[in-house]
């Protein structure tokens, strides 16, 4: 994650958005691959463009930016939405299977079309991903209870320790915020040794991972790269009558320097942290997952600030501390 390192990334943020929508879109609903690479490819040049985007025509001289886009662009400059997208986010069949793909890697809509028990039978048809979603499907559809949610973090924090007493984990997501209730298991992970400065660190990831299948907590792997790991887990259920469901769990390795920019990102709400963003431009910082820097007169950022904790970020922009609780929106 800390390659996507764009000083100016906020400048042309609402362009690079819809492009990445509209990417989505065309790989999830459509299943076109070209036009998902075409978008993607658009939306990194524009990413990596160090001015504010003023036209359609002046977007349309870097390299991977057509007509079409172009024009898409031009319209977003002029009214602020496209249309496209509206209408494709008003599509309830898109939705579905954009929700789909996200919570279970079962996108393709001639899945969707398809009853589970059918599908269940062409299973060798289906990829590594849409398999653990189609195993899974009934759990992953189910809410995890708090106190559920509160043995997984007291299992964690355990054999994180026993690994290695470094570490440092924390659950973050709507349980943090002290929802009754949550959707899955989002773990932000660092160790002190890991620095933005440092060398790419995967073992630090991989340990803990391997680990937590060897105590049979995790149970499946959805991905698993140098500093995200997607799976499935399971709480043991002891002596409970009931097994307990399969459960979706991210962990993801962020450097030491970054930590706190992630940890308030991934506890949110979105909500919340679209306003805070605002704020924070206000005030003139530019904030996002892994950094906070200070924006100079002519718009462009300068260095991360340092930050130890997450009311660091608070005080910068001088905002009241608020506490994950109070952070709905
Ligand atoms: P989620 O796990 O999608 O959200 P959640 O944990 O709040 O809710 P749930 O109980 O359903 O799991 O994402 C975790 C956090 O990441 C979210 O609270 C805020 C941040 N986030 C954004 O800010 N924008 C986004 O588009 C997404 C997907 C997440
Ligand atoms: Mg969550």
């Amino acid at each position: 994650m800390s390659k996507r390192k764009a000083p100016q990334e906020t400048l042309n943020e609402g362009i690079t958005d819809f492009l990445i929508e509209l990417a989505n879109y065309e790989k999830n609903v459509n299943r076109a691959i070209h036009k998902y690479n075409a978008y993607r490819k658009a939306a990194s040049v524009i990413a990596k463009y160090p001015e504010k985007i003023k036209s359609g025509a002046e977007a349309k001289k870097l390299d991977g930016v057509g007509a079409k886009i172009a024009e898409k662009i031009d319209e977003y400059l002029a009214t602020g939405k496209l249309r496209k997208l509206e209408k494709i986010r008003s599509d309830d069949t898109s939705s579905s299977i954009s929700l789909l793909t996200r919570v279970t890697g079962i996108g393709s809509p001639r899945f969707l079309l398809v009853p589970l028990a059918d599908l269940r039978k062409v299973e060798h048809k289906l990829n590594h991903h849409q398999k653990i979603g189609l195993k899974y499907f009934e759990d992953f559809e189910k809410r995890i209870p708090r106190v559920e949610m509160e043995k997984m973090e007291a299992l964690i924090h355990g054999e994180l320790k026993l690994l290695d007493s470094e570490y440092i984990g924390t659950i973050c997501g709507s349980y943090r915020r002290g929802a009754a209730s949550s959707g899955d298991i989002d773990i932000l992970l660092t160790h002190p040794s890991f620095t933005s400065q440092s060398e790419k660190q995967p073992r630090l990831l991989h340990a803990v991972v391997d680990h937590l299948e060897s105590v049979g907590f995790i149970t499946d792997t959805l991905s698993k790269g140098d500093t995200k790991f997607m799976g499935v887990c399971q709480l043991d259920r002891g002596e409970e009558e009931e097994e307990y469901p399969h459960r979706r769990i991210d962990i993801r390795l962020i450097p030491k320097d970054q930590y706190y920019c992630g940890v308030l990102y991934f506890t949110g709400s979105d909500i919340f942290n679209k306003n805070m963003r605002t704020h924070a431009l206000e005030k003139g910082f530019t904030l996002n997952e892994y950094t906070i820097r200070p924006l100079g007169v002519t718009g462009v950022a300068g260095e991360p600030l340092l930050v130890d904790s997450e009311k660091d970020i608070f005080d910068y922009i001088q905002w009241k501390y608020r506490e994950p609780k109070d952070r709905s929106e």
